[in-house]
């Protein structure tokens, strides 16, 4: 089957940039990417490249390459449903915060209501390509709903997960260490995985694109994303026993991580990991596992978020000791918001959370992030309901400046690893802080003994003394 027209309901971070990439190297496809969201489609559209809704590095390029030419930008879902040979559904995918399953099983309404949507519009055979993280099993159900149409119109299904990371989804697309497909073993099935492998080989050589069963391909997502989640904890809890006995936990890290069998990478000590993905997918393990009463496995897994939540309190409770045991009144500045570098996405961010505990401790918060909207700090605030948005909105300045989040302030935490932090001017710095001032480094980035000539009191995650 030749693919001919694409459409991919859902223009966040995954449909966007993934079908841009594709757009890019398929220029004899043409790729449709849709969504709900009016304002969202409307950057996409906006005839200033740099304002795209999405902050990537690379990512603004290849849109402008081919916006307009294969790749376009629309609200209208069915039009491009109807037209497409291949449906990518690329729609989120959170946590449930109500009825059975809250706060741990993956939110499917919006992955049904495509499926339905593609059942009442489609009117020529196609094939259907989950790409959103799923339960495993899904497909099933995604089946059901398509083959009861009783229009006559076939479809296949795929999956095809994506291991892109936030801040470098441009090279990973580029440059995937693994394409994974699923499908189904019958000759149609085959058929389908055959048409989404063509595409992926203008670019992947073939070597790198792995054709699984649905259930496998779905599972093996969730799996990656628990493995690395757990390497981000393994490592987090060696940084709390590292500051208790002298041992500096980047040493540790690069002790082992030569050893070939661990590998160096994913060992870097942090104030928790954040994002949109790990702490759902873990918890839809979680929930999965306890569904099959395979309790053990729940248990095991579910420690990897309990010692994330443990890594976040302990840095805001180490602050606050450290200054004394209050920060009522206090300014403390923070350097970053998102939850890793390169990106504008807060979501589920460590810094919300340590902003949070701050707040509750009376302090105020003074926050840089040179990716990161007013808008949207108070919004994650807000979002937590732990108190009321006008004093969320008096509890933390956002500062375009970060010298000027640092002016007065008691103490710096630096919650995102953004290398730009590296080259301040940290005299100055120190110059204009309250005394003794602090530096509590949740990432590991600066320079410690830099820092102490200077004249801070500098503590970073997971280095004893
Ligand atoms: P997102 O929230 O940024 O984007 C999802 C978009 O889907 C939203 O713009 C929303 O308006 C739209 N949408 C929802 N229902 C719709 C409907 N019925 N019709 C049209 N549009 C609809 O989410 P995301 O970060 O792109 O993640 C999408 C999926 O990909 C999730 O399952 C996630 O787990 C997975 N994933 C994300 C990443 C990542 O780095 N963010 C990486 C790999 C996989
Ligand atoms: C992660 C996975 O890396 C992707 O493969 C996957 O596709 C994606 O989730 C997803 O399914 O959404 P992402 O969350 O964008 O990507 O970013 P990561 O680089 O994995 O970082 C996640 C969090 O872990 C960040 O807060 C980061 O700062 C933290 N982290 C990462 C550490 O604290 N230490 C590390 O060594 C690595």
């Amino acid at each position: 089957m030749n693919i001919k027209s694409i459409c991919c309901i859902g223009a966040g971070y995954v449909g966007g940039p993934t079908m841009a990439i594709i757009a890019a190297k398929c220029p004899h496809i043409k790729v449709t990417v849709v969504d709900l969201n009016e304002a969202r489609i409307a950057a996409w559209n906006d005839a200033d490249v740099t304002k795209i809704p999405i902050y990537e590095p690379g990512l603004s390029d290849i849109v402008a390459e081919a916006r307009g030419r294969n790749l376009f930008f629309s609200t209208n879902v069915d039009q491009a449903i109807d037209e497409a040979d291949m449906i990518f559904i690329s729609v989120n995918t959170p946590t449930k915060t109500y009825g059975i399953g809250k706060g741990m099983a993956a939110d499917l309404k919006y992955i049904e209501l495509c499926a339905r949507q593609i059942a009442s519009v489609s009117k020529t055979d196609k094939i259907v390509v989950e790409k959103s993280t799923l339960p495993v099993r899904t497909a099933e159900a995604i089946k059901n709903i398509l083959q009861n149409t009783g229009n006559g119109v076939k479809f296949q299904i795929l999956s095809n997960p994506e291991f892109l990371a936030e801040g470098t989804a441009v090279t990973d697309l580029l440059n995937p260490d693994r394409v994974l497909i699923g499908g189904d073993g019958d000759a149609e099935g085959q058929e389908a995985v055959n048409a989404l492998e063509a595409i992926y080989a203008n670019w992947i050589s073939r070597d790198r694109i792995l054709t699984t069963n649905l259930w496998s391909s779905e599972l093996s997502k969730l799996t990656a994303n628990a493995f690395l989640a757990q390497r981000v904890s393994s490592i987090n809890a060696m940084s709390e026993l590292c500051e208790k006995t002298g041992a500096d936990v980047n040493e540790v890290a690069r002790a082992i991580g030569m050893d070939s069998r661990i590998g160096p990478k994913f060992l870097k000590a942090s104030v928790g990991f954040g994002g949109s993905c790990f702490q759902k997918d873990i918890l839809n393990l979680v929930y999965i596992a306890k569904s099959y009463a395979l309790n053990e496995v729940a248990d095991y897994w579910e420690q990897v978020i309990i010692m994330n939540d443990h890594q976040k309190r302990r840095f805001a409770n180490t602050i606050v000791s450290t200054l004394y045991n209050t920060v009522s009144g206090k300014k403390i500045a923070f350097l970053g918001w998102a939850f890793k570098k390169d990106t504008n996405d807060t979501r589920e961010s460590a810094a919300i959370y340590v902003a949070d505990y701050l707040l509750n401790e009376q302090a105020h918060v003074a926050v840089f992030d040179p990716q990161v909207q007013e808008l949207q700090m108070q919004s994650d605030l807000n979002y937590l309901a732990t108190r009321s948005e006008k004093e969320n909105a008096s509890g933390i300045t956002v500062q375009q400046d970060p010298y000027e989040a640092c002016k007065d302030a008691h103490a710096i935490a630096v919650l995102t690893e953004w290398d730009e932090f590296k080259s301040y001017d940290w005299h100055r710095i120190y110059a204009n802080m309250k005394k003794p001032a602090f530096i509590f480094d949740g990432r590991n980035l600066l320079d410690g003994k830099k820092m102490e000539q200077i004249g801070f009191v500098f503590q970073a995650i997971g280095k004893g003394k």
